[in-house]
C-alpha cells in the first residue's frame, strides 16, 4: 500500500471559485478518489491563501478585520468544493499557528544555511492609503515607448518589462494619488546556492518533460537571481521573527501552507508530521497550474531541501480553462462561479466533462458548452445509466440470477480492462480512462438491444431469460460505473443502494453480483438541459461574475500584437478642422443600454432601439446599422450615444438621439461600446 499526501494550489482569499478553479480541485478530486479506490493510503490536504495585500486592502475598504474577511471566504470556498464532491482530508488556512510555526522553522533553516540577504530597494508607497504598492496596484506611462495606463511590471504596448518605479507618472490604483518612491528594507532568499540541486531535480523526472525543457534555460545561461520575501508593514501577513517590522510575503507562506494544513490534520489524527513531510515512505504530490509552476519547481524544492523536508514525487501541471475557445469572460457570461454552477446544473455533469478532457500534458483545456451537453447526455445517459433503467425495473421482483449467465465473454472482457484503465488515472490520463469506458459501454448496449428484455418480459415462458439478460446488463452497468466512481461518486452510491453494496474499491469489478435483490430503481441521472444553461451565463453575465483574483494569468496583461494599420480609413476621411474644448462639451455623450431593437417593416436600413439612460429614462433612436447587426443580438449591450442632440421626425417616427459608431456603412459599421463597468448613463467625455 502506497502512502500519498496530495495537494491542490491554495485559493486565494480574496475572490470567489470559478469553473477556472475547478479544474484543479476537480483534477485532484478525482486522482485522490482513485488512489483510495486502489487501496492506497491517501489523504488530500488544501488550505485557503489567506495573506497579502489585497486582503488588506479589501478589508480596510469594507470596515472589517481581514481574520474576519477571511473567515467568511473560507466558508463559502469550502461550500463550493463540497457542492462539486470535492473531499478534503483537510481544509486548512495559511493564517493559522501551525503555519506560521512550519514557516519559523524553514526561516531558521534558511538563515542557518546563510541563504538570506538583505537589500534597500525603491518601491511606491501610497501615502493616501498608507502602504506599499505591490506591481498590480500600479498604473502610469510606459518608460519605453510612452503608451499611457499601462501596469507596474510590463507595458501592454510595446512590450517592454519594468519596475513600477520606473514608471513616468505613476497613479495609485488604490486612491488615484500619485505614490512617492520610498526605500526599504527586503530580505531576500539567495536561491543561487541551490542552483546545482535545482538543475538536477528540476530535470529527475518529478515534473512534466514541457516544464522540464523550459526551466533548463533557467539554469544554462545565468545565475537565478535573489528571491525577494518580505514586505514592509503593513501587510497582511506573518512578521518576520527576526526582522521585526517586516512581514513574509505571500507567496513565502502559501505553499509552507500545505505542511501547515498537513499538521493541523496530524493533530486532529493523532499522526506524526514527520511520517508525511519529513520519510521516504510518503509520496507527495502537487496539482498546480502552469501559471505557478515558477514558485513550485525552484523556490519550493529549494526550501524544503534547505530545510529537511521531502521533495515532491511528482507536481502535476495542468493548462488554463477557456470557454468556447476564448478566454472566460465577464460580458460574455462565462466567468462562472462554482455556486452559479450550482444553481442550475448537477456538479457531476461538469466532473465528467472535465475528466473526458484532461491528460498528462501541460494543455490548456476547452470547455465548450454545446459538446458539453452532448457528451453528457450521450455518454452518461446514454450509453451508461440507460443500461440499469431499461432493466432494473423487470427484475424488481426475482433480482438477480443465482448463477452468473453465460454473457459470451463479455463480463470478463469488461473485468479484464480494469487495469488498463487504472493505469490511465494513474498517469492522469483521465480522457483515455473515460474513452476506454465508453467502448465498454459500446459494447454493452448492443448486448441489451439484441436480447431486448423489454419484449422478453411479455412472454412469461421467458421470465429466466429476462432474468438473465437483466443480470448480466446491470452487472455490466455496475462494473462501468466502478471505472467511473472516482469522477461520479454520486452516480457510484446511487449504483451501491441499487445492488445493497456500496462501490468502495476498483476490485469489486473483478466479480459479478449474483443471486441477490435489486432495489427499486430511482432516477440516477438526468439528460443536461440546454436551457440552463444559458440562463446560468445570463445571469453570469449579469451579476458580472465573480470579482478579479489575485493570479498571475488574470492580472497580467495579454501580449499585445501590434496589427497592419495602413492609414487608409484616415485617408478616405480626413481630420475635421479643429474645435475647441468648450465646442466638444457641447456634445453631450452618453452610455446607454439598448433595452429593446425592431425592425422597421417599410426601412429596409433602418432599426428602431429603444435605449435605456438608467432608471426611467429612455430615449427611441433610429439607426441605419440593419446590415451591419441583427436587432436581435444588439438588446443587451453598452453602446455610446449623443444624449442631447434635438430630436428629430422622421417618416417612421421621432428620433431622440444617435449612437456612435464607427465604418464607411453598409455592412461595415462598428458600434462603440466602452470597455466592462461602464454603466448607463455615464458621461462620456
Ligand atoms: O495562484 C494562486 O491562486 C495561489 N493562491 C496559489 C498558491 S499555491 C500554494 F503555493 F500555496
Ligand atoms: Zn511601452
Amino acid at each position: 500500500m502506497r502512502q500519498l499526501l496530495i495537494t491542490s494550489a491554495l485559493p486565494y482569499a480574496n475572490g470567489h471559485i470559478h469553473i477556472g478553479h475547478l479544474v484543479e480541485y476537480l483534477q485532484t478530486d478525482i486522482w485522490v478518489r482513485f488512489q483510495k479506490m486502489r487501496g492506497n493510503r491517501a489523504i488530500y490536504v488544501c488550505a485557503d491563501d489567506t495573506h497579502g495585500t489585497a486582503i488588506m486592502i479589501r478589508a480596510r475598504a469594507e470596515g472589517r478585520s481581514e481574520e474576519a474577511l477571511i473567515a467568511e471566504m473560507s466558508e463559502a470556498h469550502q461550500r463550493d468544493f463540497a457542492g462539486f464532491g470535492i473531499q478534503f482530508d483537510h481544509y486548512g488556512s495559511t493564517h493559522s499557528e501551525a503555519n506560521r510555526a512550519v514557516c519559523h522553522e524553514i526561516w531558521a533553516a534558511l538563515r542557518q544555511a546563510d541563504m538570506i540577504v538583505e537589500e534597500e530597494i525603491d518601491q511606491l508607497f501610497d501615502t493616501e492609503q498608507g502602504t506599499f504598492l505591490a506591481d498590480r496596484f500600479v498604473r502610469g506611462t510606459c518608460p519605453r515607448c510612452g503608451s499611457k495606463d499601462q501596469p507596474g511590471d510590463n507595458c501592454g504596448s510595446c512590450g517592454a518589462t519594468y519596475g513600477p518605479v520606473d514608471l513616468v507618472d505613476p497613479v495609485s490604483t488604490l486612491s488615484g494619488s500619485r505614490p512617492e518612491i520610498r526605500a526599504a528594507k527586503h530580505l531576500f532568499v539567495r536561491i543561487e546556492k541551490m542552483h546545482d540541486f535545482l538543475a538536477e531535480w528540476t530535470q529527475s523526472g518529478t515534473i512534466p518533460t514541457e516544464s522540464a525543457n523550459y526551466l533548463k534555460n533557467f539554469f544554462l545561461h545565468e545565475p537565478l537571481r535573489d528571491w525577494d520575501v518580505s514586505r514592509p508593514a503593513p501587510y497582511f501577513g506573518f512578521e518576520i521573527p527576526d526582522s521585526p517590522g517586516n512581514y513574509w510575503y505571500v507567496w513565502f507562506d502559501a505553499p509552507i501552507g500545505y505542511i501547515g494544513a498537513t499538521a493541523e490534520w496530524c493533530e486532529r489524527e493523532g499522526e506524526a508530521l514527520d511520517d508525511w513531510w519529513k520519510s521516504e515512505k510518503t509520496e507527495i504530490h502537487h496539482f498546480i497550474g502552469k501559471d505557478i509552476q515558477y514558485f513550485h519547481t525552484l523556490f519550493w524544492p529549494a526550501e524544503l531541501k534547505t530545510a529537511g523536508f521531502s521533495l515532491p514525487t511528482q507536481v502535476h501541471i495542468h493548462g488554463f480553462l477557456t470557454v468556447d475557445g476564448e478566454k472566460m469572460s465577464k460580458s460574455r457570461g462565462t466567468f462562472i462561479r462554482a455556486s452559479k454552477y450550482l444553481e442550475h446544473l448537477e456538479p457531476e455533469y461538469l466532473r465528467y466533462y472535465y475528466a473526458t478532457k484532461l491528460s498528462s500534458k501541460v494543455e490548456d483545456l476547452d470547455l465548450n458548452l454545446g459538446e458539453f451537453v452532448a457528451r453528457v447526455n450521450s455518454d452518461l445517459v446514454g450509453k451508461v445509466v440507460n443500461l440499469a433503467s431499461r432493466t432494473a425495473k423487470f427484475i424488481a421482483e426475482t433480482g438477480l440470477s443465482v448463477d452468473y449467465p453465460d454473457d459470451g465473454g463479455l463480463f470478463e472482457r469488461f473485468a479484464d480492462r480494469g487495469e488498463e484503465i487504472g493505469a490511465a488515472y494513474e498517469n492522469g490520463d483521465f480522457g483515455k480512462a473515460m474513452r476506454m469506458i465508453m467502448e465498454l459501454a459500446d459494447q454493452a448496449n448492443p448486448y441489451v438491444e439484441e436480447k431486448a428484455p423489454w419484449e422478453l418480459r411479455k412472454d412469461p415462458t421467458k421470465s429466466r431469460e429476462l432474468q438473465d439478460a437483466c443480470t448480466v446488463a446491470l452487472n455490466l452497468f455496475r462494473t462501468l460505473v466502478i471505472y467511473l466512481t472516482p469522477v461520479l461518486p454520486e452516480l457510484a452510491r446511487k449504483t451501491g443502494e441499487l445492488f445493497d453494496d456500496p462501490l468502495l474499491s476498483w476490485a469489486q469489478a473483478k466479480t459479478p453480483l449474483t443471486g441477490r435483490p435489486i432495489a427499486k430503481f430511482t432516477h440516477m441521472m438526468q439528460r443536461v438541459d440546454a436551457a440552463k444553461i444559458e440562463a446560468m451565463i445570463v445571469e453570469s453575465r449579469e451579476e458580472g461574475g465573480a470579482p478579479a483574483v489575485e493570479s498571475a494569468s488574470e492580472t497580467s496583461a495579454p501580449a499585445f500584437v501590434a496589427p497592419d494599420d495602413k492609414g487608409e480609413a484616415l485617408a478616405a476621411n480626413p481630420i475635421a478642422p479643429q474645435i475647441t474644448i468648450e465646442d466638444f462639451a457641447k456634445v453631450d455623450l452618453r452610455v446607454a443600454r439598448v433595452i429593446a431593437a425592431d425592425e422597421v417593416p417599410e426601412a429596409k436600413k433602418l432599426v428602431r432601439l429603444t435605449l435605456s439612460l438608467g432608471g426611467e429614462e429612455t430615449r427611441k433612436v433610429f439607426a441605419g446599422i440593419k446590415a451591419a447587426y441583427e436587432p436581435a443580438d444588439l438588446v443587451g449591450r453598452l453602446v455610446v450615444m449623443v444624449a442631447n442632440l434635438a430630436p428629430r421626425q422622421m417618416k417612421f417616427g421621432l428620433s431622440e438621439g444617435m449612437i456612435i459608431a464607427a465604418g464607411p456603412g453598409g455592412e461595415d459599421i462598428f458600434l462603440l461600446s466602452p470597455d466592462e463597468g461602464a454603466v448607463p448613463g455615464q458621461r462620456v467625455g
